[in-house]
């Protein structure tokens, strides 16, 4: 690359540094590297740090030329000691904001006030139903017509904190765990770059437990789930 010009960065010099937390494959990652590719996206990756050596994450990471830093829980005598060594890396590498993508394990109240109203989760359920694990089984469970996904902020409590961008996608009764997560995957790579574009843009304040973001308002119109058929409507 040649010339200041072409560098995305020198067009860009208030763009937001993530640091990206990550534990398996890495598609929401993928999705934040895509994002990030566009010359006009307001935030770039500093480090993609990952409490699994040999995630596939991490693979993602390098192919696009971002640092990575494997901090393994495991080598560590506690979750507070561990949150340290991964708080460490990401000041280090001068991380604005921390974006957990399919990181999991819980974190200390230390490193989340650390942190606090810079450090994002996304979670595959219209938060607060069905936070924790096994989310696309519980939903299929329960009978209910809509998931989704959430982007909130962090707080000390699981899959808990201020709700910023939410993608309702409706159940099918023929779905199983694995058609319905494909759909609010696809769902969740939508919102985790839009979330972290508006916080870059400096458009999202937390008041209470509320999220106020600027330049965006609700939906105008209900989604029903299900809809009539059109052979049902025609006998009508
Ligand atoms: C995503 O569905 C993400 O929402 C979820 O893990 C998956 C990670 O996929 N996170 C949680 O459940 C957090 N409680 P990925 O590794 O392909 O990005």
């Amino acid at each position: 690359m040649s010339g200041k010009a072409s560098n995305p960065s020198t067009r860009l010099p208030s763009r937001l540094n993530l640091g990206v937390l990550v534990s398996g494959r890495g598609s929401t990652l993928q999705a934040l590297i895509d994002a990030c590719a566009a010359p006009d996206y307001p935030a770039r990756i500093v480090l993609v740090l990952s409490n699994v050596a040999g995630a596939a994450a991490l693979e993602r990471a390098a192919k696009a030329g971002i640092a990575t830093a494997v901090v393994e829980h495991k080598t560590f005598p506690s979750r507070e000691a561990f949150d340290e060594a991964m708080r460490a890396r990401l000041v280090a590498a001068g991380a604005d904001l921390v974006c957990l993508a399919g990181f999991m394990r819980l974190l200390s109240p230390a490193f989340v006030e650390a942190f606090a109203g810079r450090l994002i989760n996304i979670h595959p359920s219209l938060l607060p139903a069905f936070p924790g694990l096994h989310v696309h089984e519980n939903v299929l469970a329960s009978g209910v017509r809509f998931t989704g996904c959430s982007v909130h902020f962090v707080n000390a409590e699981m899959d808990a904190g201020p709700i910023i961008v939410q993608a309702a996608v409706p159940v099918d009764p023929s779905d199983t765990a694995e058609s319905l997560g494909a759909r609010v995957l696809g769902a969740e790579h939508q919102c985790y770059p839009l979330a972290v574009r508006w916080i870059a843009e400096g458009r999202v304040r937390i008041k209470g437990v509320r999220v106020e973001v600027d330049g965006a308002a609700a939906a105008a119109a209900p989604l029903i789930n299900p809809q009539p058929t059109s052979s049902i409507s025609a006998k009508k």
